[in-house]
């Protein structure tokens, strides 16, 4: 039994725009998905601890027919399945062993489908220790690249490199189009993290963000307009000019919600946040609901959003340096 982790994420900007060649600048925090692979004669034996489901444990041939009973919406679940799939397609394409059994156990800190980069991070984590169950190392890198595939096939063509990239290879990231760079000296920004308890359906967010861009110029600009904040925000990246990143992430937010990703709760807790005096507020990932990330270096935004109707949890995330490791 081979054991591997891999950070979450938040995206201080860029997403949904990257998935059309916009840069994107996401961060990995200190928040792991941790999965386990040992090898079996045949199948795919999953075992969850977690992954926000209470628990559940499915045992098939790879089909994805036989389906887990938990309470949880269907179209999350079957992304949670369709990820484990592909990343166990991959392994068996990289470890040369189409026939090749697992045992997966997976036990994440990540919440599921809420803007943190969870699935990645599954991914990540499992291709990682499944092909070293089966004697083959990867680099991040190839790890990445494969995790990548997975994204691709589970959203229908419609993913970036992002959340991957930057789940295998930790700290802050660059990505646009195929180019994706570390960033070196971002430190640690002062992320607070709100979770309104619900979670977003990546695909249909993307698909809908797609249909809006083909469908109207403008909707197209919004897009381009969030590639232009992220090169705004790069040039202070690193600095302490807290101000005008903050500034930066209120205008993605608002440029995220024209293209229809946000939700009441998102922009309640993002208000509560900035009435709270942060710096900046935004929705994290796909949207639709689950997280935002706001920037503040005092208690304020913390205790704002714990206070704040449809606000589950919030809590401060650091930087996370490292990315795929095994534990
Ligand atoms: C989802 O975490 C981020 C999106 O930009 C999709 C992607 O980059 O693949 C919405």
């Amino acid at each position: 039994m081979v054991t591997s982790s891999a950070p979450g994420k938040v995206y201080l900007f860029g997403e949904h725009a990257v998935v059309y060649g916009e840069p994107a600048v996401p961060c990995a925090i200190e928040r792991r998905a941790r999965v386990s692979a040992r090898e079996i004669d045949e199948g795919l034996r999953i075992n969850s601890e977690d992954l926000q489901l209470d628990g559940f444990t499915v045992e098939y041939d790879g089909d994805g027919e036989d389906q887990p009973d938990v309470d949880v919406a269907q179209p999350i679940l079957d992304a949670a399945m369709g990820y484990v799939n592909e990343a166990v397609s991959q392994v068996r394409d990289a470890a040369d062993a189409p026939d090749a059994g697992f045992e997966i156990e997976i036990a994440s800190d990540i919440p599921l489908g809420a803007g943190l980069g969870s699935s990645a991070a599954v991914v990540v984590a499992a291709i990682d220790a499944a092909t070293r169950e089966l004697g083959v190392e990867l680099t991040p890198a190839e790890v990445a690249e494969r995790a990548y595939q997975v994204e691709m096939a589970v959203q229908d063509g419609q993913a970036s490199r992002a959340d991957t990239f930057c789940s295998a290879m930790g700290g802050a990231v660059r990505v646009e189009g195929d180019d994706c760079r570390t960033v070196d000296g971002v430190g640690n920004l002062p992320f607070v993290i709100g979770y309104d308890g619900g979670a977003g359906d990546t695909g249909a967010l993307v698909a809908g963000v797609r249909s809006l861009r083909a469908e109207y110029d403008f909707a197209a600009d919004t897009v381009a307009a969030i590639g232009d904040v992220v090169r705004e925000g790069e040039a202070v990246l690193g600095t302490d000019d807290y101000g005008t990143l903050g500034d930066l992430m209120d205008f993605n937010h608002g440029l995220l919600s024209a293209l229809g990703v946000s939700s009441r709760s998102l922009d309640s807790m993002v208000w509560a946040a900035r009435d709270a005096g942060a710096m900046g507020a935004k929705l994290t990932g796909a949207g639709g609901g689950g997280c935002i990330v706001a920037l503040d270096d005092t208690d304020g935004a913390l205790t704002a959003l714990r206070y704040t109707p449809g606000c589950e949890d919030a809590f401060r995330a650091e930087l996370d340096t490292d990315g795929v490791r095994r534990e």
